[in-house]
């Protein structure tokens, strides 16, 4: 399975922190951003990265990350939107790289404290369609929202709604077959311009081929304002990301 970290955007909610500085690049406890989607693909068993870039100085990845030895990697691949025309835009610089097999998309700016490990080795065993996971949340109104039924099943995922219709989000870790670049061609912009990523999992929804998992551990949105980037960094600690990444260093020799 490949795997795709998403680090486009401008990370307008975090201004001016992000005025001159990528935001995937902002330090979460002792490591920038973006290391923390990285090593949790890695720790899942993917190791063949594609990034995306974009937004400010998206030049600083490459200087960052180099060719990933510090995750244990000997290759990471680069890709650049040019515009941030949205996160469902983005997988489609990575259909080239992707190339008809499965993969698991993660954002930039999500940090989870716990493995995924087992939610894409049950997206490995399903037969097809897409898996995403979700968090239940105090405040889920700045996110993808799920609405599931008595049997903990998926009805309908709403972007950002205005009321409150449930408490569990849509995390920023999404998993798709090849019935991704048919449906990502039939997208048209939101009222924001974006091409949402929500559609998308509706698309798969609708025809009956979306599995969600619940997530057992914390879930931060590092994005979404300076006090979340804050709560990402208490994350990070509570769960000890950090001692796991400096076994990756150690691992990389
Ligand atoms: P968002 O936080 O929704 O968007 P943003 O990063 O532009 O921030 P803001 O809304 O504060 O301006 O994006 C979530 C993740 O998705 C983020 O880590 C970057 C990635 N992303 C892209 O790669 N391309 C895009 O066009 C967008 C909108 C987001």
């Amino acid at each position: 399975m490949k795997g795709v970290v998403l680090a486009g955007g401008l990370g307008t909610r975090l201004w001016p922190l992000t005025k001159v500085i990528n935001k995937h690049l902002l330090p979460v406890g002792p490591y920038p951003m973006i290391y923390y989607p990285i090593g949790m693909l890695v720790d899942a068993g993917i190791g063949d990265l594609m990034i995306v870039t974009g937004g400010n100085n998206a030049g600083m990845f490459l200087e960052l990350l180099g060719n990933g030895c510090e995750f244990g990697l000997e290759h990471i691949n680069y890709t650049h939107q040019a515009t941030p025309a949205g996160i469902a835009d983005a997988l489609k610089l990575v259909e080239h790289f992707v190339n008809r097999e499965r993969f698991v998309v993660i954002l930039g700016d999500n940090v989870i404290g716990g493995s995924i490990r087992e939610h894409v080795e049950g997206f490995a065993r399903q037969e097809r369609g897409a898996k995403v996971l979700l968090a239940k949340v105090d405040d889920p109104s700045d996110t993808g929202v799920a609405v599931l039924d008595d049997a903990g099943r998926v009805t309908k995922i709403v972007e950002k709604p205005k009321e409150r219709i449930s408490d569990h989000a849509v995390i920023g870790v999404y998993m798709y077959d090849e019935l991704v670049w048919d449906i990502l061609p039939e997208l048209r912009p939101s009222g924001r311009g974006e091409l949402e990523i929500t559609d998308v999992n509706n698309a798969y929804l609708e025809r009956g081929l979306l599995t969600a998992d619940v997530l057992a551990c914390d879930w931060g949105d590092a994005g979404r304002s300076p006090d979340y980037l804050f709560e990402a960094s208490i994350i990070a600690r509570r769960n000890k990301l950090l001692s796991h990444f400096e076994l990756l260093r150690r691992g990389a020799g």
